[in-house]
């Protein structure tokens, strides 16, 4: 099982409906596939899977009782929801609760321990096996985005086209590359353009032509993708892919290019 994590420095990259399209377009391409909201304090992917039924068991309930029984309700089949319910691959989801009732009273480093034997668990699952356990991480520098680049894989480092994204996201490569040194880190990271702009001026395509510059000399690294600004995702945040939805193409070709980096891991 590989497990993969979609982080950004700062909040509003489009993370949360990244993480939603490519985990599905893994499924629809016949991967057998977990999806885990790990943004405990802002989560959305219940949202942006467009979840309509009751979850029995969210990650906080778990974190706080971490028992075979609770494990056994804690992977939602969403092919229980009618828009999943033809992928060929099997389609998983752990929550997280909105709910402000729910904070996690465990002490930073229980709440590592469990989700470092949780994946474990899921990569010992078998009937089906998990080909690919797929993170939404908080933002930022907090306990638990440190755990999802522990037990990570890979990583895409989503940015927009902004001064403090692209700051954050140079200062956050850096630190990737440090605990690789100091830490043993094992840990690839692709870097990720999102809600792309349309460029209308000149000005603009030489801004765009300058952040290019600045993240390839600070993270000697090509950029993989730019997903861009999609007016229908603007107004909704969803999987479009497999959609007719007019005017997506761009954006769902965006999306396959990371799933289809993610199948090359
Ligand atoms: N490619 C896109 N084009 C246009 N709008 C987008 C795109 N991707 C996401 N959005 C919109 O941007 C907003 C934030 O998206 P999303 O929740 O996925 O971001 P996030 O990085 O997970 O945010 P947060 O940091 O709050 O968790 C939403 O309104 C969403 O509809
Ligand atoms: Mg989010």
């Amino acid at each position: 099982m590989k497990v993969i994590s979609f982080y950004s420095f700062k909040g509003g990259t489009g993370r949360t409906t990244t993480t939603a399209n490519v985990a599905t377009d893994l499924a629809r391409r016949n991967k057998n596939v977990v999806v885990i909201d790990l943004d405990i304090d802002g989560p959305g992917l219940d949202t942006v899977l467009a979840v309509k039924n009751e979850i029995p068991i969210y990650i906080q309930d778990y974190l706080k009782q971490p028992n075979e029984a609770n494990y056994k309700m804690l992977l939602y089949d969403l092919k229980k929801e009618k828009h999943f319910r033809k992928f060929p691959g099997a389609l998983y989801f752990i929550g997280a609760n909105l709910d402000v009732q729910s904070p996690v009273d465990a002490t930073t480093d229980i709440v590592d321990l469990i989700i470092r034997n949780l994946i474990r668990t899921l990569a010992d699952k078998t009937d089906p096996k998990i080909d690919y356990c797929i993170i939404d991480s908080q933002s930022g520098y907090t306990d638990l985005s440190a755990t999802v680049l522990d037990v990570s894989d890979h990583l895409f480092l989503l940015s927009k086209f902004s001064r403090q994204h692209i700051i954050g996201t140079v200062l956050y490569h850096r630190l990737l590359n440090h605990l690789k040194i100091t830490k043993n880190l094992v840990l690839d990271f692709d870097v990720v353009i999102s809600v792309v702009p349309e460029i209308t001026k000149p000005r603009e395509e030489k801004l765009r032509a300058e952040y290019l510059t600045f993240i390839k000399k600070n993270t000697k690294q090509e950029i993989l993708v730019e997903i861009p600004d999609a007016s229908s995702l603007k107004w909704r945040e969803e999987v479009i892919i497999g959609k007719s939805t007019p005017n997506v193409r761009q954006v769902t070709q965006a999306f396959r290019a990371i799933s289809e980096r993610c199948l090359k891991l």
